[in-house]
């Protein structure tokens, strides 16, 4: 987005409440800039232009997990779940979208001195929302390599919580992979085992049974990747195992695919230039993608409960 448009947006701080972004400040010296202490969320909206809606997914668990990030970090939210989801839908219809949009809710350490801590300073907690298309192109199937990063471990930095400072191990995986010619990234945790995507968590296929590293595999406990298990368990009647897999199992798996709520379900196609299983996009993973893009834009009656209708009811609702 252009900078301008950027300005232009409405935003939702708890200081100000709702406002331009573009005069919205943050000081240069603020602690989460500096030393990476704020956590934040990563909420897709789909739009439904037969419905000419725009539906918002899965928000209470988004909105739990900033929560449960924020007590890791000792922050106050200072704002509940439902005040928040409320605040996002408000939000949303303010700004009138009529596309896919991106939410980011962040929170974050606000105090403007000097002295890395997590006690004794102040917090503060800001809602941006933005018109959004792809995170990556997954169309032909994503080519990726295992990272030469380790992932971040539980007792460094915990990778449960959605830390702002985390994502530069993220950015160390992804660069590396993109500059060497690769889509995405495959991260080890610093025993060897498979941990996940720099963005994404990960999933194979194997003998049929759908197989993704546990939660003590030092991942962040994936929103898409529950709803990922839910819809091959109770839509697809698969089995779903939860444990640590090896990196060379991926090399011999049936099909492999990466999930977020920025990246959906993205199809890997080969790992470390090995082909993995025919070298296109597997059944599975097929029938995965194509139940999850009808849940989230509304068309699965099934899953109806994991979207929020903006517009519903509103005098604001967009036009038609
Ligand atoms: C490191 C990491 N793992 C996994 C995910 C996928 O999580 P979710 O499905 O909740 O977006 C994300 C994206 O938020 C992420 O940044």
């Amino acid at each position: 987005m252009e900078l301008d448009q950027l300005a232009n947006l409405t935003v939702y701080t708890k200081d100000q409440g709702y406002a331009r972004y573009g005069d919205v400040k943050v000081g240069l010296l603020t602690h989460g800039l500096n030393y990476g202490t704020g956590c934040f969320e990563g909420v897709r909206g789909f739009w439904n232009a037969q419905e000419h809606e725009l539906y918002l997914l899965r928000l209470a668990p988004h909105f739990e997990r900033i929560t449960q990030s924020a007590k890791i970090l000792n922050i106050d939210l200072g704002m509940s779940v439902d005040a928040m989801v409320e605040t996002t839908i408000e939000l949303c219809a303010r700004n009138g979208f009529e596309s896919d949009v991106y939410i980011r809710p962040l929170a974050y350490k606000a105090g403007q001195d000097v002295g890395v801590r997590l006690h004794s300073v102040p917090d503060a907690f800001a809602i941006v929302a933005i018109p959004f298309n792809r995170y990556i192109d997954s169309e032909g199937g994503l080519n990726v390599c295992t990272s030469s990063w380790r992932r971040v471990d539980d007792c460094s930095v915990p990778a449960r919580a959605k830390i702002t400072g985390a994502y530069v191990n993220s950015a160390l995986a992804k660069s590396e992979a993109a500059q060497n010619g690769f889509d995405e990234a495959l991260m080890l945790s610093a025993d060897g085992h498979v941990s996940e995507g720099s963005a994404e968590n990960f999933f194979m296929v194997k003998h049929g049974m759908l197989v993704t590293p546990d939660a003590s595999q030092n991942i962040l406990e994936g929103i898409t990747r529950n709803s990922i298990i839910e819809i091959a368990r109770d839509a697809l009647g698969l089995e779903v195992r939860e444990r640590s897999i090896d990196r060379t199992e991926v090399y011999v798996c049936e099909e492999a695919f990466l999930c977020g709520s920025a990246a959906g379900i993205a199809p890997i196609v080969s790992l470390d230039r090995r082909v993995i299983g025919s070298g296109k996009i597997g059944p599975v993973t097929q029938r995965l993608m194509s139940v999850y893009e009808n849940a989230v834009r509304g068309r699965e009656p099934r899953y109806r409960s994991w979207i929020t209708p903006t517009y519903a009811g509103r005098k604001t609702a967009a036009a038609g």
